[in-house]
């Protein structure tokens, strides 16, 4: 029987500590719905001490997930550790996450303690933090940086306090693929109880070696867990790539003969969902999830696939959840057509009120756009689902004039709370105007981070989805809209990331400033 591979998502805790990636309670609910999806063994919904934001976010996350485990991070300190506690209360399984730097330059000059006091402060945490949980996880940040004796030593400890599970990030992203599978292997065989917990590696990007780094931390070193974000989002240069571990493991079953309990089909849709919340576009030629993946372009390659996929193909595009490209529905398509689409895109609606509104929003969109594709639908739930968050702040209509050498102009009709407003202004470009518009009503001074827009699906038929990132009082939020005139979808993108600013309930400081 092969060996199974724990997959640890920390999309949510990790993953929102990519600058500007950060995400209001209910954004980290809809993540962790499809994480549960996916089936990821122990989703880490975020650092409960970090802010009151994310402690209600974890609480949300606990409450709303039935069948993976919900992890909080924590400081090894006692304040920390009942604050994890306290989030994850309603969790069917928890699992608590203390962290302890162990090696000499974070212990020096970050912690300023010696060694010594970080042994006993790793100890007294894990035998506090289990009197709270069973499930305790145990990180030495800068692993791969630590002495190998200290580093035994500290293990060891924990194991004898409890913790069930260890893991040794290479939090700089230093280690090389053999060089770290080897530093596992060897605590494993110098830890006297190493077969007590189970192993885990958390690798993160910087030398572009997390992936492969893991995958030898689980076959050269024999670590059971590996952590993971989806689309390898993640402090800096990112985390390791929860799709590319999962197909690494699944299409070389041959070599690293490991299993996991990943549905795969379930990895396009959660990358897309990720992308969109953060609006952190996936680079077309990324394995897995970019555009590009499974794209055949050059004449030979094309002719091989025609006549036998397995020439230019090791993994099947359907497998990991990339449906074609096809028309779907259309302005004819009726209700019961929408529903069963939706229960085959495996989104589930809990009330029929919910399918009310998103088929009107369908109904509208089929107006505007002939051929709906998959792609167009799984935005328009997305707009559903961020409606559902509250809005403050809803787009009514715009209209706009630009020509060659003129200054444009916008006028935007909006609501704020039940009162409509119509505000016009001028700007550098369309987009501009329409936003200055906008800001002339609702003076929010929040500074703009980032301004993307992408075509959801192929040709310029296609509807447009916009990001607009804003920061504003310490906090970093999200809009996104979609809309076939990319102006409107500019404008509704502006208006969901003020809804957010708007809301005290999303209020949350990123993950960037936690202290
Ligand atoms: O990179 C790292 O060391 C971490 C730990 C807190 C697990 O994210
Ligand atoms: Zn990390």
């Amino acid at each position: 029987m092969s060996d199974k591979v724990i997959i640890f998502d920390t999309t949510l805790r990790d993953g929102e500590q990519s600058p500007g990636a950060s995400m209001t309670k209910d954004e980290k609910v809809r993540i962790a719905r499809q994480l549960e999806r996916l089936k990821v063994d122990v989703i880490e919904a975020g650092f409960a001490a970090s802010s009151e934001g994310d402690f209600q976010a974890i609480s949300a996350v606990a409450a709303a997930v039935k069948d993976s485990i919900v992890c909080s991070l924590a400081r090894a300190n006692d304040k920390d550790i009942t604050r994890a506690a306290d989030a994850l209360k309603a969790a069917n399984a928890k699992r608590i996450h203390a962290f302890l730097a162990t090696s000499p330059l974070h212990m020096a000059v970050k912690l300023r303690m010696s060694p010594e006091e970080v042994l006993e402060q790793a100890k007294r945490s894990i035998r506090f933090a289990r009197n709270l949980a069973d499930d305790i996880e145990f990180s030495a940040e800068d692993g791969y940086r630590s002495e190998m004796d200290f580093l035994c030593r500290v293990v060891e400890a924990v194991i004898n306090e409890g913790a069930t599970t260890v893991n040794i990030p290479d939090t700089v992203g230093y280690a090389t693929p053999e060089l770290y599978g080897e530093f596992i292997h060897t605590l494993r065989t110098r830890v006297p109880n190493s077969d007590k917990a189970v192993w885990s590696v958390h690798c993160h990007n910087d030398l572009g070696m997390a992936v492969a780094n893991s995958l030898a931390g689980v076959k050269i070193g024999g670590a059971r867990q590996i952590e993971c974000t989806i689309n390898g989002l993640g402090e800096r240069a990112g985390n390791t790539a929860l799709e590319e571990i999962v197909m690494a493991l699944r299409t070389r079953k041959d070599y690293f003969d490991m299993v996991c309990g990943i549905d795969a089909t379930q990895i396009v849709p959660a990358s897309k969902l990720v992308s969109q919340i953060t609006g952190f576009v996936v680079q077309p030629n990324k394995a897995v999830v970019g555009a590009n993946a499974f794209a055949h372009t050059s004449g030979i390659h094309q002719d091989g696939i025609l006549k036998n996929r397995d020439t230019y193909e090791i993994m099947r595009a359907e497998d990991v959840g990339w449906a074609a490209n096809k028309i779907v529905l259309g302005k004819l398509s009726g209700r019961n057509a929408f529903k069963q689409r939706l229960q085959e895109l495996g989104i589930a609606l809990e009330a029929e009120a919910d399918l009310n509104e998103a088929f009107v929003r369908f109904k509208t969109l089929a107006d505007q756009k002939s051929e709906i594709f998959d792609e167009d639908i799984i935005a328009i739930m997305s707009d559903s689902a961020a409606a559902e968050e509250g809005e403050f702040y809803k787009f009514i209509s715009l209209s706009q004039h630009s020509e060659t050498g003129e200054r444009p102009k916008s006028k935007v009709t909006f609501r704020v709370d039940d009162k409509e407003v119509t505000s016009e202004a001028e700007g550098n470009g369309p987009v501009d105007a329409s936003l200055n518009a906008i800001e002339g009503i609702v003076k929010s001074g929040a500074e703009q981070l980032l301004y993307s827009v992408n075509a959801i699906t192929s040709g310029t038929q296609s509807q447009g989805e916009v990001t607009v990132r804003l920061a504003k009082g310490g906090r970093i939020v999200n809009g996104v809209g979609t809309d076939p005139d990319i102006i409107a979808a500019s404008a509704k993108a502006y208006l969901s990331a003020l809804n957010k600013l708007h809301d005290p309930s999303q209020a949350k400081l990123n993950a960037q400033m936690t202290p």
